[in-house]
This record gives C-alpha cells, sequence and structure tokens, in this order.
C-alpha cells in the first residue's frame, strides 16, 4: 500500500491496530503530556519567563499618571536641546510609568540595583517592542493596555532599550537607556 493509492479496504479506521503501531502512539501521547507539563512547570521553576500582568486601561490616564511620576521624580534630562528626555529616579518599590510612542520611551529610568520596582508600559499610538539589552527581555507594548513587569536589577550599567516591532519609518531610531546604579 502507498500513500497515493487508496487503501485496499476503504473502512481503514476498523481495522485492527497493530502492537507498534500502538506502541507508537503510546510513545507519542507520554512525550505530548511530558512536553504540556513542562510549560507551566519551567515557568515556576526554571526563572527564565517573565511573569507580567497587562489590564485594559485609558491611555490618557495612563500619560498623567507617567506625567505626574516624572513631575515628581526626575532628577536630569538628558540629549540634545530640542529632544530632551527627562531622566527619572524612582523610589524603591514604586510603581514606575513609561510611554511608548512614535518613535521613542518616555522618560528613562534609573534604578537601583537590589531593589524591586513595578515597570507600567503602554503605548499611545500602536504596536511597540519592549527590548532591554543584553538582557532577554521582550515585551510587546499595545496601545489601550497596560503592562507591568516586577523587576530586581541586578548589575549596575547601562543598559540599552529597543523597539523591536516595526512601527514605521523611523522605528529604528525608538531606542532608549535604562540606568541601574548601586
Ligand atoms: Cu516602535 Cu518600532
Amino acid at each position: 500500500m502507498s500513500a497515493i493509492l487508496p487503501p485496499p479496504q476503504r473502512v481503514w479506521w476498523k481495522q485492527p491496530l497493530d502492537r507498534v503501531e500502538l506502541l507508537w502512539i503510546v510513545i507519542a501521547l507520554i512525550w505530548c503530556l511530558i512536553m504540556f507539563f513542562m510549560m507551566p512547570f519551567w515557568h515556576i521553576y526554571g526563572k527564565q519567563n517573565l511573569a507580567n500582568e497587562a489590564y485594559r486601561a485609558n491611555p490618557g490616564d495612563y500619560m498623567k499618571k507617567a506625567e505626574d511620576m516624572i513631575a515628581k521624580y526626575k532628577v536630569r534630562e538628558v540629549g540634545p536641546d530640542n529632544l530632551k528626555v527627562p531622566v527619572v529616579h524612582p523610589p524603591a518599590g514604586a510603581d514606575v510609568y513609561m510611554v511608548a510612542r512614535l518613535w521613542s520611551w518616555y522618560p528613562q529610568l534609573e534604578l537601583e540595583a537590589g531593589k524591586s520596582y513595578r515597570i507600567h508600559l503602554m503605548s499611545m499610538d500602536w504596536l511597540h517592542g519592549f527590548s532591554l539589552q543584553p538582557e532577554n527581555i521582550n515585551i510587546q507594548v499595545h496601545p489601550g493596555y497596560e503592562h507591568v513587569l516586577t523587576v530586581t536589577p541586578t548589575n549596575p550599567g547601562t543598559y540599552a532599550i529597543i523597539c523591536n516591532e516595526y512601527c514605521g519609518i523611523n522605528h529604528h531610531t525608538m531606542s532608549s537607556r535604562l540606568y541601574v546604579v548601586k
């Protein structure tokens, strides 16, 4: 019998199952179950996946929270005169708001190593991607959704944030910095 010709007995599913066939079905099923339960297991014990939350939220309200936070915790500004970006240094444990929009991240964050923060992300226009380099953190940032990730930076240094979802003509310029200080 070949796969091209029709089987000699048309009602093939009524034929008895071969032992080898059954064995392979059992092996495949067991492997499927192992792979399936590996997903939640590795999420908890592998310490590789981000445990983040997302909520539907109003962009106007979100922008207001970001502006309030910037007014409270701004420590300096960076960038050329016409493109100044505020840098905020929030206290440990604070809710930190970052806005993604065509084609910038606003504001820049300065965090302390060993302290935990809740970083909120939202897009004001369309889909952007939050990619923290060289760490392996990747988050899609959608308009109308507030993403919250709890992070505890461990190594001081200057990190790069780049947009990794194509968002138009200046997508390649949509980058920022994240500072981790002692
Ligand atoms: Cu924002 Cu690409």
